[in-house]
């Protein structure tokens, strides 16, 4: 590691392990797992705990798994409609991020996105730490909305 980076770094906090109290909560039956990922110290913000940025980046790749399914191809994220961060996010917690459709529409597909954390220290335990709703459209090789081509899978 170089001396810019060790002064750097000696400024940060050390990842946030104080235990949360949240109620325990059951991923639901009618969402798919779609992705599973551990955050690391680099995703970290200035107060040890995970930086909301990162989470919702997570989310987004998470949400467009299953419009993928009915779009065939290119789409963007045209809307989050909703995002709540319900708990915070820490270093080295399992997160499971669980997906299910909610509208498609003639070119754009709305997804609704749970998240839970099994906390690093508290495996077999989830803990819901986001929900979120965006839609996504179905676009052609120039950026343009298409019809969604499947309609049901
Ligand atoms: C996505 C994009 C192509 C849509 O173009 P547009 O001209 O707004 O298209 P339209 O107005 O015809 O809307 C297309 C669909 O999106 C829906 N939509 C548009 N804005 C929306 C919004 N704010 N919230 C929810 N749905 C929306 C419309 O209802 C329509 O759905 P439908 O065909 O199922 O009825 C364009 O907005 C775009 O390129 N945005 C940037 C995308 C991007 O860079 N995302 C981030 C990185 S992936």
């Amino acid at each position: 590691m170089s001396h810019l980076s060790s002064s750097v770094t000696s400024h940060l906090r050390p990842p946030n392990t104080t235990p949360v109290d949240a109620p325990e909560a059951t991923p639901p039956a009618d969402h798919v797992l779609v992705l599973k990922v551990i955050p690391q110290p680099r995703d970290a913000n200035s107060n040890g705990d995970i930086f909301g940025g990162w989470v919702m980046a997570q989310v987004d790749l998470a949400g467009g798994v299953l419009p993928a399914r009915y779009a065939q191809g290119r789409m963007a994220t045209v809307a989050v409609n909703q995002f709540i961060f319900k708990q915070p996010v820490r270093v080295g917690d399992i997160l499971s991020f669980y997906a299910k459709m909610e509208r498609i529409g003639r070119t754009s597909m709305t997804v609704n996105v749970g998240v839970y954390a099994e906390r690093f220290n508290n495996q077999g335990h989830y803990i819901k730490v986001t929900e979120a709703t965006l839609t996504f459209v179905a676009i052609d090789d120039q950026g343009r909305p298409r019809p969604v081509p499947k309609r049901d899978l």
